[in-house]
């Protein structure tokens, strides 16, 4: 029985939403016409200029905005631009916005088959193409679509705030932060640049702890141009690595514009009365990590092959700090003033983890023997994690992990998050301990869940030889405890939290014009002056992150070795998500009973997929086509034609012992 209220919303929401990835807007009604030349409508949002006859050169003066262009002569480049830069020379499509997200104006995409070239002139920008015949087409104010042009679109109850955050982060932060050709043009080493903050602190671009999240945003993101910028990126790692002068393999903290690299920085504790060494192996197991997206996503192998040596390495640094019981004395991994001086929980899983994925990369290659070694190596880590102190990282008293022991054996612990997490979700504790975190993490879900990911429950307790001497910096929420954080919702199967999350940074994204500080909620016990951030302002973190969180966790898109792509929906209420970009090209529409699948690709593509957390079970039903009877899911992965769907039924009866608990 179907009721005829709720089929009413339901073909009203396909009305107002299903406009799969056409570009909308509110404001100006057509482009700014050429200099000398024609302009005509062609459809709904296209418009086309043609030149003057036997020119082969249209002009546009804009009124005001931000310009990006797309240089692909030599593999894809993004060059942003605003009134305070030079001119710049791309290639093949531009891109003028409103400076602002939340302008009625429209943003334009100029498509013309040759170069195009942006200056600005008393502020206003000035296209031009080498080209007789462009293109215009009319999108919002920040295009629901990446660089290429090639869009998104979700429909579900908040979906709308959410594409807003999505488009305004992607817009407004991740692709000006990549200066390689612009700002970084003249920097001894440009290639695989991107900056941490558009605004004038922090110049240089950092392979430890930001690459990890820059990373992971634009892997995310879908473009090939942003797959570029990572492989870029990875690549500028394994040459700082390679280049380190004492020939360690570290990855350095930074390399700042004028060439310098900060491959060794030690801080002091606000009392002076300790110190420590900033990420000494931090950038290391980042990068196994990236290489590991890279590689699911691209199945480059070669790039892979002829890399591996860089990677093994730098994962030999890693080693070099395992002591004979198996525990990794890192020092500093993410909080740079919190001055661990000794052993983390949080970095021993992080490398296991690492240790683990370089092992899958290592088979990939057929590289059994090297495989079987960093399998070893992330036993060895697991096994010790879970042990209880002072050889593990147990505490039997609290019954919790610890946040880290220091060289003197001096245990520190004001219940960190991370630290609690990352082991339960590598499964490196038993059920008691499983469950001990389990409940001390819903003990605690009103510290640890605020905006949205806190550092840990007992802020106010760190002293001051632990704090370092920037401050208390780090004792608040940042986007990289909220990356791992939702990767812990996620894999509880818990997309309401998940989805709360992704709210709340839109919501403060949307109160920000989508661009966000770097610390947030240090209104608290520290910094209370009003603030609800403190830091650099426009930074990358919570816009990269942010994306990751909602793609790769809640959408549950992402790259696999396994397929071409894994699905694995986190979604709480019926949806329906199209993606456009290159490494996506799928539809999927989740329903109370189904789940239908359409490869939107121009080739057959392998789908890997998880339903668990959608249908609470684990046992399905596929039918390939209509002419068929389904039949059960018998692989996880399925092979799905171009244009085709599939359809996915939760089992009717499931085993009790087959439901997701
Ligand atoms: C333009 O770029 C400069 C330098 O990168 C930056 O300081 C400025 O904030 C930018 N302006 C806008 C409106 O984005
Ligand atoms: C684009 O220009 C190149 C060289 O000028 C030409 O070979 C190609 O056919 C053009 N493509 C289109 C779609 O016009
Ligand atoms: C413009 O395009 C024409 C032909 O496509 C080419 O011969 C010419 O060099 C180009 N000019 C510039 C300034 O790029
Ligand atoms: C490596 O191990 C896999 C099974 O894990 C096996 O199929 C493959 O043949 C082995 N390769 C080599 C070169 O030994
Ligand atoms: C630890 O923190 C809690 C809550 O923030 C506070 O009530 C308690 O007094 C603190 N303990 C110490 C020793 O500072
Ligand atoms: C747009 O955003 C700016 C900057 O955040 C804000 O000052 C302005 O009030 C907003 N305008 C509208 C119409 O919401």
């Amino acid at each position: 029985m179907v009721n005829m209220f709720v089929l009413t919303w339901i073909l009203l929401a396909f009305t107002v939403f299903q406009w799969p990835c056409v570009p909308v807007s509110a404001g100006s009604a057509s482009p700014p016409p050429p200099v000398a030349g024609d302009l005509v409508q062609v459809d709904r949002h296209i418009w086309k200029a043609t030149a003057a006859s036997g020119n082969s050169d249209l002009v546009f003066n804009f009124p005001s905005g931000l310009v990006i262009l797309l240089d692909s002569g030599d593999g894809d480049y993004v060059l942003p631009s605003n009134a305070s830069h030079v001119p710049l020379q791309g290639h093949g499509r531009g891109w003028v916005l409103p400076e602002l997200s939340n302008s009625s104006d429209s943003a334009w995409m100029i498509t013309a088959n040759g170069s195009l070239s942006a200056s600005f002139e008393h502020g206003q920008p000035r296209l031009a193409a080498n080209a007789s015949l462009v293109f215009l087409t009319q999108h919002r104010a920040r295009p629901y679509a990446d660089i290429h042009g090639d869009g998104f679109s979700l429909d579900f109850p908040s979906a709308g705030r959410l594409s807003d955050a999505l488009a305004g982060f992607y817009w407004g932060t991740m692709l000006p932060c990549v200066i390689e050709r612009t700002a970084a043009t003249e920097y001894p080493i440009s290639e695989g640049y991107v900056v941490s903050t558009l605004a004038d602190k922090y110049q240089g671009t950092y392979p430890d702890v930001d690459h990890e999240f820059q990373v992971k945003g634009r892997v995310a993101s879908g473009s090939s141009l942003d797959l570029a910028v990572v492989r870029r990126m990875i690549e500028l790692d394994l040459r700082l690595a390679r280049e380190d002068p004492c020939h360690l393999w570290r990855a350095p903290c930074s390399l700042q514009p004028d060439g310098r690299r900060e491959y060794h920085i030690r801080r002091n504790s606000e009392d002076g009365a300790t110190n420590a060494n900033m990420f000494l192996i931090t950038g290391n197991v980042e990068l196994v990590e990236s290489v590991w997206l890279y590689v699911a996503r691209t199945k480059d192998f070669e790039w892979l092959r002829g890399n591996i040596p860089s990677i093994e390495r730098a994962m030999w640094l890693v080693e070099s700090h395992i002591d004979n019981m198996g525990r990794l004395w890192s020092d500093v991994y993410y909080e740079d003033q919190v001055m661990k001086d000794g052993r983390e929980t949080m970095s021993s899983a992080l490398a296991s983890r690492s240790f683990g994925l370089l092992a899958q990369l290592e088979r990939l290659l057929g590289r059994n023997d090297t495989a079987q070694h960093y399998e070893e190596m992330a036993k060895i880590l697991v096994d010790t994690l879970a042990q209880p102190l002072p050889m593990g990282y147990w505490d039997q008293e609290s019954n919790r992990f610890v946040d880290w022991v220091d060289r003197s054996g001096v245990v520190h612990d004001h219940i960190h998050l991370l630290a609690n997490i990352l082991p339960v979700m590598l499964g490196a504790t038993d059920p008691a301990q499983t469950s001990h975190v389990t409940d001390m993490v819903q003990h605690e879900m009103s510290e640890f869940q605020r905006f949205p990911t806190f550092l840990s429950a007992r802020i106010a307790n760190y002293t001051r030889s632990e704090i370092g001497d920037g401050g208390p910096y780090d004792l608040c929420a940042a986007g990289r405890y909220w990356c791992w954080d939702a990767a812990y919702w996620a894999w509880r199967g818990r997309g309401d939290v998940l989805l709360t999350q992704l709210e709340t940074v839109a919501e403060m994204g949307r109160s920000e014009d989508y661009i966000m500080g770097e610390r947030y909620d240090m209104d608290y016990v520290y910094y209370i002056d009003g603030s609800p951030w403190h830091g650099a302002a426009h930074y990358y973190e919570y816009p990269c992150v942010f994306v990751w969180v909602m793609v790769a966790e809640f959408l549950g898109i992402r790259p696999t070795i396994d397929a071409d792509i894994l699905v694995a929906p986190r979604l709480v209420d019926a949806a329906t998500i199209e993606l456009n970009q290159n490494a996506y090209q799928l539809r999927y529409v989740y329903g109370k009973d189904s789940f239908v699948l359409t490869n939107l690709g121009s080739a057959a593509r392998t789908f890997q997929l998880d339903l668990s957390a959608l249908y609470h079970q684990s046992t399905f039903m596929i039918r390939l086509d209509a002419t068929v009877p389904e039949k059960p899911l018998a692989n996880t992965v399925v092979l799905v034609q171009p244009g085709a769907s599939v359809t996915i039924t939760p089992r009717q009866t499931p085993h009790i012992d087959e439901l997701k608990l």
